[in-house]
């Protein structure tokens, strides 16, 4: 792939900025901001994005069919895992979009998509930024696991290299090999859990796996329930 990097000093969040320009520029073209002052997760979450991070957001024009385009969000993970582990970093995944350190949260993917038009792959990872006081206990960055600043232009050529890679698996079919990837790298299968959808826990059990569309099994008294990832949240029991 070649990306093209627009560089930006402040934005409100790079998806959004991207999904502005997305019809009008090729596939490839990253959005990355020093810093966000309205960065967000899932659902209009808030996320903490202070200078020092790397706060991108992809443009991709994949060309899949629909069914597939929701495991985008594991090519974005799977490119930060690949980064991380260059730097003695070994991580798990929380499905569906979070990637984790020794339980706490270093990275979150958020991918958004007009069928047929484009997909915006965002990706949020804390490299030299400081934590906010009240993220601690869950949240981490690359600085305060090394112990010393890392180069941020180093990391995103980093990420693009591995973006690459299992891109080029996502366009030429080979999702199974991007499955396998994340079901080994898994924070969640074998474990219990619960998936909230507003607050409210909609079922409890063990995570069984991730099926071949994304999705994520869960053995509940009921049987083996199909949790897409949509709006849910995962937490460990
Ligand atoms: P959770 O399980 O934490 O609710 P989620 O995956 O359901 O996560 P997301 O929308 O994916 O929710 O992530 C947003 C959440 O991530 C925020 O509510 C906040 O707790 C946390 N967060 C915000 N900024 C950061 C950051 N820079 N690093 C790590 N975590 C952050
Ligand atoms: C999550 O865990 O919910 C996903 C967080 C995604 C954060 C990144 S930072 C770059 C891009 N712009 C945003 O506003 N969000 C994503």
């Amino acid at each position: 792939m070649h990306w093209k990097v627009i560089r930006l000093t402040e934005v409100n969040s790079t998806n959004d900025y991207a999904r502005k320009i997305a019809e009008e520029v090729p596939e490839g073209t990253v959005v990355v901001a020093k810093r966000q002052t309205s960065g967000r997760g899932r659902k209009g979450r808030n996320w903490a994005s202070p200078e020092g991070g790397l706060w991108m957001t992809a443009i991709l024009k994949p060309m899949a069919s629909p069914e597939h385009v929701p495991k985008l969000v594991f090519v974005g993970a799977l490119a930060v895992v690949d980064t991380l582990a260059k730097y003695g970093i070994p991580t798990e995944l929380k499905w569906p979009n979070d990637v984790l350190v020794g339980g706490k949260k270093i990275a979150g993917i958020l991918s958004e998509c007009k069928l047929h038009h484009f997909a915006l792959l965002g990706i949020g990872l804390n490299v030299n930024n400081d934590i906010p006081e009240e993220l601690k206990e869950t949240a981490v960055s690359m600085k305060d696991l090394l112990g010393r600043k890392v180069n941020l232009d180093e990391i995103l050529q980093r990420v693009l290299r591995a973006l690459s890679y299992w891109y080029s698996l996502f366009r030429s079919g080979r999702h199974y090999e991007i499955l396998d990837a994340v079901r080994r790298r898994s924070a969640v299968i074998g474990r219990r859990v619960r998936i909230l959808e507003n607050g409210d826990v909609m079922l409890e059990g063990v995570a069984l796996d991730v099926d071949e569309s994304g999705a994520l099994l869960v053995e509940t008294e009921e049987g083996v329930q199909r949790v897409i990832y949509g709006d849910v949240s995962l937490r460990f029991s």
